[in-house]
């Protein structure tokens, strides 16, 4: 039989360049399916955590092959819920976004979430947000597009993001995070941070989030209707 072939839009970048946020925007226009894949590595950190097994490869493969996730869109955030349980701003914390970095280099960690991510693919599409979803995951996606922005700029948007849950943050402290998150993804052996060779790559330094939605759209417009 046949299988029915499925549209999919990857969007890479960098932590806290705003991903999560145009992909939400970019699915619901389009009326697609979508892939936060950083999650898949979040949860699978939280549920070692949660069992002392961050340290064992074999265990961390177990729990990724297993994950029992869901996402559901809602009109401004996704909502991930794991087993039944709501995570979704438990996923969140920094602690959880390092350790996911970290179990995040284990090459047969990324192989063992490779079949998960890509049976995400359904009709009527599907929007990938990740580090890798161009280069690995969905090479053959007919748009790739690579977000970046300077680290500055993305601190500066988390710490807003903070705030305004009414979180405290320092602002000097998380460009240092996010630049150790950036070594950590880019240099790592299997699958680094990079944008795939046919990616349209943005640099959204200086682009409000309105207009990098617009301009992800005209492309996405041009390339799938
Ligand atoms: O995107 P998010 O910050 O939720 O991802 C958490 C971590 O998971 C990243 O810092 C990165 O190390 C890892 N990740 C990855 N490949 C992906 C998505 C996330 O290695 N496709």
């Amino acid at each position: 039989m046949k299988s029915e072939h499925v549209p999919v839009l990857a969007l890479d970048g960098p932590s806290g360049v705003g991903k999560g946020a145009i992909c939400l925007r970019v699915a619901a226009e389009l009326g697609w399916h979508i892939l936060d894949s950083g999650s898949l590595y979040r949860l699978t950190a939280l549920s070692a955590k949660r069992n002392s097994s961050l340290n064992n490869t074999l265990q961390l493969i177990e729990i990724a092959k297993k994950l029992d996730v869901k996402f559901s869109a809602e009109s401004d955030h996704l909502r991930i819920s794991f087993g039944g349980e709501e995570v979704t701003d438990a996923i969140r914390v920094e602690e959880v976004g390092v350790m996911a970095s970290k179990i995040a280099a284990i090459p047969e960690l990324r192989e063992a979430l490779l079949d998960r991510q890509k049976a995400f693919a359904k009709p009527p599409g599907l929007v990938a947000d990740g580090r890798d979803m161009g280069s690995i995951v969905f090479p053959r996606a007919e748009l790739k597009i690579f977000l970046t922005a300077s680290p500055e700029e993305r601190a500066k948007r988390r710490y807003k993001q903070l705030k305004d849950k009414g979180i405290d943050a320092n602002l000097p402290e998380l460009v240092i995070e996010l630049q150790e998150r950036d070594r950590r993804d880019s240099t790592r052996a299997t699958s680094p941070l990079v944008a795939a060779e046919d990616a349209v790559i943005i640099d959204t330094t200086n682009m409000s989030i309105e207009e990098v939605f617009s301009e992800v759209m005209t492309r996405a417009k041009s390339r799938f209707e």
